[in-house]
Order: C-alpha cells, then sequence, then structure tokens
C-alpha cells in the first residue's frame, strides 16, 4: 500500500474504534426503560473522553451526537425522551471524527425479546452488510456491492431502501462515491484500492419507500413496517478489505 494511503487508512481506524467503542458502551446499558436521549448522552461522553468529536452534533443542524432509529424508522432518528420498551429494535449510528478523519458505524440492538420477523430481519441486514464487504477487493465494481446485498435480502421477502446510501468518507463526512444497496453486478464504478467508505444497507420488512417527518430527519418506512440497518467504514486494499468500525468487545 502507498504511503499516502497509510495515513488515511491508520486514522481512519482511530477515528472508527471510537465509533465503535461507543456503540459497545450504548450495548451495555440498553434495557426496556430506558431513553434514546440516554443513548445519546454515552456516545457524547464516549467520543469526549476519547479526545474526537461527535460529527453528527450541529451536521446540516442536527441537534444530537448520534441517530438512534426505532422499528419502523429507517434512518436518522433524533435522540429525544422517547422510551424504549420490551420488542423494540433500535439502530444507533456514531460518526467519530478524530484528528482530521471520519469513522462512521451503526448496529442495531434489540430491547428485551423481539419478535422472530423482527429476528429475521436483523439477521439478513447484518449477512447482507457482511456478504458485500467480503467481495470487496480492488477492481470490484460499485454495482457488485448492490447486487450482493439487494440478492441476499429479496431471496428472504425483504426489499433495500433505495433513498439512503453508503459513501465515501475521510477527511470529509459524505463524499463520493454514493455506494448503493441494491443494482446490477458488473455496473457502476470500479474501486480502487486505498478508497474508504460505508457500506449500510437500510433493510424494510415490507416496501422499499420512505417519506421524511415533519423535523425535517426522521426517516420512516411508508407503509410503517420494520427497518433495519447496520454500517460499517472499510479501506479497499489490493487483495481485499480492511474494516476500520470492528468492534473490540468479545461476546
Ligand atoms: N451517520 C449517518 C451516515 O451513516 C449520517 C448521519 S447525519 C445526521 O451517513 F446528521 F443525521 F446525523
Ligand atoms: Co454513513
Ligand atoms: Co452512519
Amino acid at each position: 500500500m502507498s504511503e499516502n494511503f497509510k495515513e488515511a487508512f491508520e486514522k481512519t481506524k482511530i477515528a472508527g474504534s471510537i465509533a465503535s467503542g461507543a456503540l459497545d458502551e450504548v450495548s451495555k446499558i440498553l434495557k426496556p426503560g430506558i431513553s434514546t436521549n440516554e443513548i445519546d448522552k454515552i456516545c457524547y461522553e464516549f467520543i469526549n473522553d476519547h479526545k474526537a468529536y461527535s460529527a453528527p452534533l450541529f451536521y446540516r443542524g442536527f441537534p444530537k451526537s448520534c441517530c438512534t432509529s426505532t422499528n419502523h424508522v429507517v434512518c436518522h432518528g433524533i435522540p429525544s425522551d422517547k422510551i424504549l420498551k420490551e420488542g423494540d429494535i433500535v439502530n444507533v449510528d456514531v460518526t467519530a471524527f478524530k484528528e482530521g478523519w471520519h469513522g462512521d458505524t451503526s448496529r442495531m440492538f434489540k430491547i428485551g425479546e423481539i419478535s422472530i420477523k423482527a429476528e429475521k430481519l436483523i439477521n439478513a441486514t447484518y449477512e447482507s452488510m457482511m456478504k458485500a464487504i467480503s467481495i470487496v477487493k480492488d477492481g470490484v465494481h460499485l454495482g457488485d456491492i448492490g447486487s450482493t446485498i439487494q440478492s441476499h435480502v429479496e431471496a428472504q421477502g425483504f426489499s433495500v431502501v433505495q433513498d439512503f446510501c453508503g459513501h465515501g468518507i475521510g477527511r470529509t463526512f459524505h463524499k463520493e462515491p454514493n455506494v448503493l444497496h441494491y443494482g446490477e453486478k458488473g455496473t457502476g464504478e470500479k474501486i480502487k484500492t486505498g478508497m474508504i467508505f460505508t457500506i449500510e444497507p437500510m433493510i424494510n420488512l415490507g416496501n422499499y419507500e420512505t417519506k421524511i417527518l415533519n423535523d425535517g430527519w426522521t426517516a420512516v418506512t411508508k407503509d410503517k413496517s420494520l427497518s433495519a440497518q447496520f454500517e460499517h467504514t472499510i479501506g479497499v486494499t489490493k487483495d481485499g478489505y480492511e474494516i476500520f468500525t470492528q468492534s473490540n468487545k468479545i461476546d
């Protein structure tokens, strides 16, 4: 790997570990009765304790340090006094900014016992992200990534959200290319060694369509069906990839 990529990879890994560490902290306190504001506080404090900044805070007017997207919320849910209850599923999305570089990651959390449908949706979403990551290497088309995700989840009757996508990331939070989570093999730009981007599929139990609520941020499924999402920030190498937002937690 050329020296140019070395700094980008090293710094993104540092930012990425802080983001993923914040999610590890969140996982320790989640249970019925916790509010999404309490999740936000943990993220803010963990990131601050690691001498980093939360990239979402004040990003285009976003008021909090993480996104908390519950049940039929697809993404960009705003932490509030809302209390999580038994059976809820929630995505927490954290982006740390450290020494000029970003690391962006999200995970699904289960509040107590959840339905079998919700469990299947979460598993399919996680598998689709990991399957897509596993094919990443120099020369792969962006369409190969989208198609891998789409075929995996559609085979189980789920649908891929089209209104939001993964993105290049680095010194800038969101940059080119757009990484779509659907598409055709062999189409789109070829990814190259040294590129850093996110893969963050949003998968719905029902229809793929979304709408934005009046707060200007919260994206929900139009049909109110459940939605799940996972996100990793990865770097492309000649023979594969590096995941910068892997959890250090052993469980
Ligand atoms: N972390 C989100 C992403 O994956 C972006 C959140 S922007 C915010 O790209 F303003 F909503 F926080
Ligand atoms: Co992202
Ligand atoms: Co994110």
